[in-house]
């Protein structure tokens, strides 16, 4: 594929045009490969560990000796209804809180001792549920604010435009460019995000994670505020990230018919603690898990194929 400024170096190299255009439709299953760039730093996959975490607020203990082992290149789903504490641990694992007791392991590092952007370094991508973009900034820019980290370029440099700097800058262009067409993103590139509607602006959110090339990526309700049509395209996409990119994807999500469809193995957490650990079909028929959910258990019994749980849904 040839983008303007020259043939994509990295992952570009392995994509075909007839790959990449496709993408814009959300159809296709190639992801952007990752990149050649990133790739001599690349390590064994490596298993995320929580392991007995609890997390207070004053009084409140939104996080409750929370243990959970996330294998490499799974898709790990965290549910449970709202003020869980799902979002409080995605805090934990990117270092924007910390624990009053329990750590969290990448492989062997602990990650519970470092700074947001060391844990960014260490290849943790994250998605927030609150869409944490610039409203001025264009999809093209918002994308490069995952790519920071990667860049060798300080700011001296990048304002004096040597040439290897100016390289440098095309080649995380491209690659963020790529990651945009993948997301079906490619017509907005240079279109400010203040703009785009609320399921486009998750993508972009999406993208930026993705951006970071991260081994690990945490994607906090990334489908919230899409329709079904947007919501399934976007069950592809997350599905090619793993199959092609080998990230393991930890998923918060509400829609439970995605969950249950794209879903390895399922955590649930109710005020703060874990109540069922299992496959997607294990958790739809948990008692606890239906009895949290519904009140009652009769109410979680059809499989991902059948009739989709939209019920479950309505009730978080
Ligand atoms: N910074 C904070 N200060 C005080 N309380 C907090 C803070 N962050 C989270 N909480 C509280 O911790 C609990 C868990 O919140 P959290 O945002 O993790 O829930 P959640 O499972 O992500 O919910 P939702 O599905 O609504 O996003 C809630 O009671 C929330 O009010
Ligand atoms: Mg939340």
């Amino acid at each position: 594929m040839n983008a303007p400024g020259g043939p994509i170096p990295g992952g570009g190299s392995t994509a075909t045009d007839e790959t990449l255009r496709s993408r814009a439709d959300g159809s296709a299953a190639s992801p952007p490969r990752r990149d050649r760039n990133q790739q001599s730093e690349e390590q064994a996959p490596q298993r995320l560990r929580i392991e007995g975490v609890s997390v207070t607020f004053g009084a409140l203990k939104a996080l409750s000796d929370v243990s959970i082992s996330v294998e490499p290149g799974h898709i790990h789903a965290i549910i449970g209804p709202n003020g869980a504490g799902k979002s409080t641990l995605f805090n934990v694992l990117s270092g924007l809180y910390s624990t009053s007791a329990g750590k969290v392991w990448l492989g062997n590092t602990e990650l519970t001792s470092r700074r947001p952007h060391q844990i960014t370094e260490l290849g943790i991508g994250r998605a927030f549920q609150n869409i944490a973009l610039p409203s001025h900034a264009t999809v093209a820019r918002s994308l490069m604010l995952g790519r920071h980290h990667l860049t060798r370029a300080g700011f001296l440099r990048t304002g004096l435009r040597l040439p290897s700097t100016i390289r440098e800058q095309e080649r995380h262009r491209a690659r963020v460019r790529e990651i945009a067409e993948f997301l079906g993103l490619g017509d907005l590139f240079d279109v400010e995000v203040s703009g785009l509607s609320y399921g486009d602006r998750k993508r972009v959110e999406v993208g930026r994670a993705l951006a970071t090339e991260p081994r690990v990526l945490l994607l906090d309700e990334p489908v919230a505020g899409m329709n079904a049509t947007e919501s399934s395209r976007m069950a592809g996409q997350l599905r090619a990230i793993r199959e092609s990119l080998g990230v393991t994807i930890l998923l918060v999500e509400h829609d439970m018919a995605m969950v249950m469809a794209i879903a390895d193995r399922v955590t649930v957490l109710d005020f703060g603690t874990v109540i069922a650990s299992g496959t997607p079909a294990e958790i739809q028929r948990d008692p606890d898990v239906i009895r949290a959910y519904l009140g009652s258990a009769d109410g979680i019994s059809k499989a991902p194929s059948d009739a989709p749980p939209t019920s479950w849904r309505d009730k978080l």
